[in-house]
């Protein structure tokens, strides 16, 4: 059955795929191996939690799709995909990537496996991790909705600082964590002067003004502190903006919102004083996909520790919003935009209960550097999400 992955190379390929099977086989025998099949070896096992949210189902499509080149095959993945509740996602999964998630007769492939499993389930979660043995942790399930979490903050700070899930895993698996901006206070100077003179760096002091920026930075000190033998990496997530989910999804991204809406000519105030550093999506994908090593070499020389994750520009909400107007709805003149999209200073309202911070650009060179990838600027990534 391992020939099935090999047919558009030909018999030619299959013989000597066979002669290198035996080798491996009888090496492995050599060795003093327990007797598993080749692709045990030569595939990386990934546990992506969260999968049901906006970027876990993006990174499963990243991963899955048989158009795109980086699909399972080339990548050699073979995926478990974590949701909490989301009732429709595994059916979902199922009609989507039909092929990847029958059983293969291959031991131990399944190429992907959906599972729900409840984060603040302490005993399943250890139980689980230990169990799977997985080589890589793309670890996404998080309360993420601030307002949620200054309402909750005890049982946010469980569902987002999941200390047991850590100390599940064996020291050699791979930690990628999906943090956030919001563990910077937005007020370099603490003056209040915004924008800030400059874009934070990693060095910069983390502050968090809120919950949800306070339980992921726990979280962050926890696996940095814990798991310093691992490859564990912290990646503080910009806005993550982009194109609709292929599949049914809580939520959207704030792209999403806008259009909608534009779409419905429904007006909303947009702050003029709050930036951030928006990310791709797809560009978020391939910064994880480079430090989950599949190779066995290159990514392990990427270093652990935080990385900002971002945009290569500052841009307001307002400024965000009138972009997609003026870029998804061509037609319409600067004055119906400007109908919909209300400029607003966030420091002309009274202060509401959940703190933002106002300026939370960050500067992404360390990331880039390391991983050899370049973000997209939202004006060009804004066409590729037109759905008009
Ligand atoms: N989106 C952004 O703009 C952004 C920016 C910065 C950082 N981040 C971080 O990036 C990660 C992904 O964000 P996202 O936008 O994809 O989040 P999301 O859409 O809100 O998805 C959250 C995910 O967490 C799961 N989850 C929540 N509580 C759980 C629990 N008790 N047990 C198991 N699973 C649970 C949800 O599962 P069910 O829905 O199935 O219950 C869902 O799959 C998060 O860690 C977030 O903090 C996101």
């Amino acid at each position: 059955m391992m020939y099935m992955y090999m047919y558009e190379y030909g018999t030619c390929v299959m013989y000597l795929y066979e002669i290198s099977y035996v080798i491996t086989i009888w090496n492995n025998f050599s060795a003093g191996y327990h007797c598993q099949s080749m692709t045990d070896q030569t595939r990386t096992k990934v546990i992506i939690t969260g999968a049901s949210g906006y970027l876990g189902q993006h990174l499963l499509q990243f991963w899955l799709s048989e158009e795109d080149e980086k699909s399972q095959y080339s990548t050699g993945l073979d995926i478990v995909a974590l949701y909490g509740t989301l009732p429709s996602f595994a059916e979902d999964c199922r009609k989507a990537y039909p092929s990847k998630c029958q059983s293969s007769s291959v031991p131990r492939n399944e190429l992907l496996k959906v599972v729900s499993l409840d984060l603040l389930d302490e005993g399943a979660v250890s139980k689980f991790f230990a169990e799977e043995n997985p080589d890589v942790v793309v670890h996404l399930a998080a309360m993420s909705s601030i307002g949620v979490c200054e309402e909750d903050p005890e049982k946010a700070m469980k569902v987002n600082c999941p200390t047991y899930l850590s100390d599940a895993l064996s020291s050699n698996v791979k930690l990628i964590f999906l943090s956030t901006d919001q563990v910077y206070d937005g007020d370099m100077s603490g003056s209040g002067n915004i924008p800030n003179q400059r874009l934070y760096f990693e060095s910069d002091l983390a502050k968090p003004v809120n919950a949800y920026g306070r339980t992921k930075l726990e979280f962050e000190n926890y696996i940095l502190k814990n798991r310093s033998e691992s490859l564990t990496v912290c990646l503080r997530s910009s806005l993550i903006l982009g194109p609709r989910t292929n599949l049914r999804c809580r939520k959207q991204s704030f792209l999403q919102f806008v259009l909608d809406r534009l779409e419905n000519s429904n007006p909303c105030n947009f702050f003029t004083d709050e930036w951030r550093s928006m990310v791709y999506v797809k560009d978020v994908c391939n910064f994880i996909d480079c430090f989950v090593d599949k190779s066995g070499s290159s990514s392990d020389s990427l270093a652990s520790g935080v990385f900002n994750m971002g945009g290569p520009r500052r841009v307001s909400r307002f400024d965000f919003a009138s972009a997609i107007g003026k870029s998804c709805f061509p037609d319409r003149s600067d004055e119906d935009i400007a109908k919909v999209v209300k400029a607003v200073a966030k420091s002309s309202l009274p202060v509401g209960k959940v703190k933002s911070p106002p300026d939370i650009s960050m500067c992404s060179s360390k990331l880039q550097d390391t991983t050899k990838i370049e973000s997209t600027d939202f004006k060009i990534f804004i066409g590729d999400c037109n759905e008009t």
